[in-house]
């Protein structure tokens, strides 16, 4: 179920409608293309991770969402502009089968976009409930479900008391309070429900007491937030890399140029600053300016994204990073990554689906609410309180593959390795 199907979505349901007719390979999804080791290096012993976790097969994946465009997902998935037209061609029975749900809608909280259709309701809590009408509606159809946000950007907002408790935050609802965003009602909605609840968008959404806590009562998994797709993937491989070598970094500048809803969205600075504020986190926590202060104490980190139209969905991404090492030599490095961004959205949309409906089905991980262990698909982790967020792009993947293995009773691996060396 997902809120906001625009290219992110679009770009997941048709690329799982392609891999399921043989049209492509699921590239870029850990669940569908990763391996896992199982046992010494010298078991040889290697599935597939779909082949031996109890993941849903892709053929039992049914996609329903809502949105403000009215449509089908083909006219969607034609306005995303990310894939080839022969290819949405190919599959336009299926996308036109599809038909977004009115959505629940405030253009304060995403201020470029009207709507062409919206749901009423006399208040908040109304309109939270007609989400849960959808919901159980959905739940008729089918076995398990798991809800992804791929809404625009909400604008940004810090935690306000009527987030801190639940009873606070459903109280605010029949009030209509005015810090109660739409993704928060769709998350109040799914997670009343029972329903893991994902977010690929670096809106607050679920990142309050009141919701994480309605998490735990209901078992209904959370994690965390903004997909790590393009620049901030790049960041987390190349930030531990000079942590680990104690290389300095001086200043890390990083821009983008976009062209498709999105950046047109991000155009506007209230809802920038919520997607800066979760770009600009992870350097601070991979390089510990504190712990480190020679090395990092007086970095300057810098993230810009500018719309451009002429680059649609096309984003291009440079990095420039001035980096120092022996005797304070300085270095730079400068990277520009040509990316396509729902293109590297997608596979990690689908892997999050499939990973929060499994943490649901396991009773040692559900009711935990927040699932840390998915960590490696986000620009902004959930952890909990007073625990700081692994950015580490290959902490993050160990942590995946290790959760896996604990899952199924397998033994940890630590990298220790003294095994090999013994008589
Ligand atoms: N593509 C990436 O690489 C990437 C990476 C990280 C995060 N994201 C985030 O994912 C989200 C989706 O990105 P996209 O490129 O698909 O954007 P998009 O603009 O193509 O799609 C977003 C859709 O959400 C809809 N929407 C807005 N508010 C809604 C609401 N309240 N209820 C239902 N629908 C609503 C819009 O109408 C639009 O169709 C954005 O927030 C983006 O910042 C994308």
């Amino acid at each position: 179920m997902i809120p906001g199907m625009g290219a992110v979505a679009t770009t997941l349901i048709a690329g799982v409608e392609a891999v399921r007719r043989g049209f492509a390979k699921p590239i870029g999804s850990m669940s569908q293309m990763g391996t896992i080791r199982l046992g010494k290096r010298t078991d040889d012993n290697t599935p597939l991770i779909k082949d031996w976790a109890p993941i849903a097969d892709l053929n039992d994946i049914v996609f329903t969402g809502w949105d403000i465009f009215g449509g089908n997902l083909y006219d969607a998935a034609k306005t995303a502009g990310v894939l080839d037209r022969d290819q949405l061609e190919s599959m336009r029975p299926f996308l036109e089968s599809i038909e977004p749900m009115p959505a629940v809608f405030d253009q304060r909280w995403v201020k470029r976009l009207s709507p062409k259709t919206q749901k009423v309701g006399k208040n908040k809590c109304d309109l939270a409930n007609q989400i849960r009408n959808d919901i159980a509606e959905f739940k008729s159809k089918t076995d398990r479900q798991v809800m992804i946000w791929c809404g625009s950007t909400e604008i940004y907002i810090e935690p306000k008391p009527v987030h801190m408790t639940l009873e606070a935050f459903e109280k605010g609802l029949v009030d209509n309070d005015e810090d109660i965003a739409p993704s928060m009602l769709y998350a109040w909605a799914c997670l009343k429900e029972g329903i893991p609840f994902a977010n690929g968008a670096p809106n607050l959404t679920v990142d309050i007491p009141a919701l994480q806590e309605l998490s735990k009562k209901m078992n209904a998994p959370i994690c965390g937030k903004d997909f790590k797709t393009g620049q901030t993937f790049i960041k987390t491989v190349l930030a531990p890399a000079f942590k680990t070598r104690q290389l300095g970094v001086a200043g890390w500048y990083s821009t983008n140029i976009l062209g498709n809803r999105d950046g047109e969205v991000l155009d506007d600075p209230d809802n920038f600053k919520t997607k800066e504020v979760s770009k600009l986190g992870v350097l601070e926590h991979i390089f510990q300016p504190e712990k480190n202060p020679d090395l990092y104490g007086d970095i300057f980190h810098k993230v810009r994204i500018n719309y451009y139209p002429p680059r649609g969905d096309n984003k291009e991404g440079w990095d420039n990073i001035d980096i120092f090492g022996w005797l304070g030599y300085p270095m730079q490095i400068k990277v520009d990554f040509l990316c396509r961004d729902s293109i590297l959205a997608a596979p990690l949309a689908l892997d999050l689906c499939l990973f929060m409906d499994l943490a649901a089905r396991t009773p040692a991980l559900r009711g935990l609410g927040i699932q840390e262990w998915l960590s490696f698909y986000f620009k902004d982790p959930d952890t909990a309180p007073g625990v700081y967020p692994e950015h580490d792009l290959f902490i993050q993947s160990m942590k995946l593959k290790n959760t896996l293995r604990h899952i199924m009773g397998e033994d940890l691996i630590t990298h220790l390795g003294l095994e090999y060396y013994g008589d």
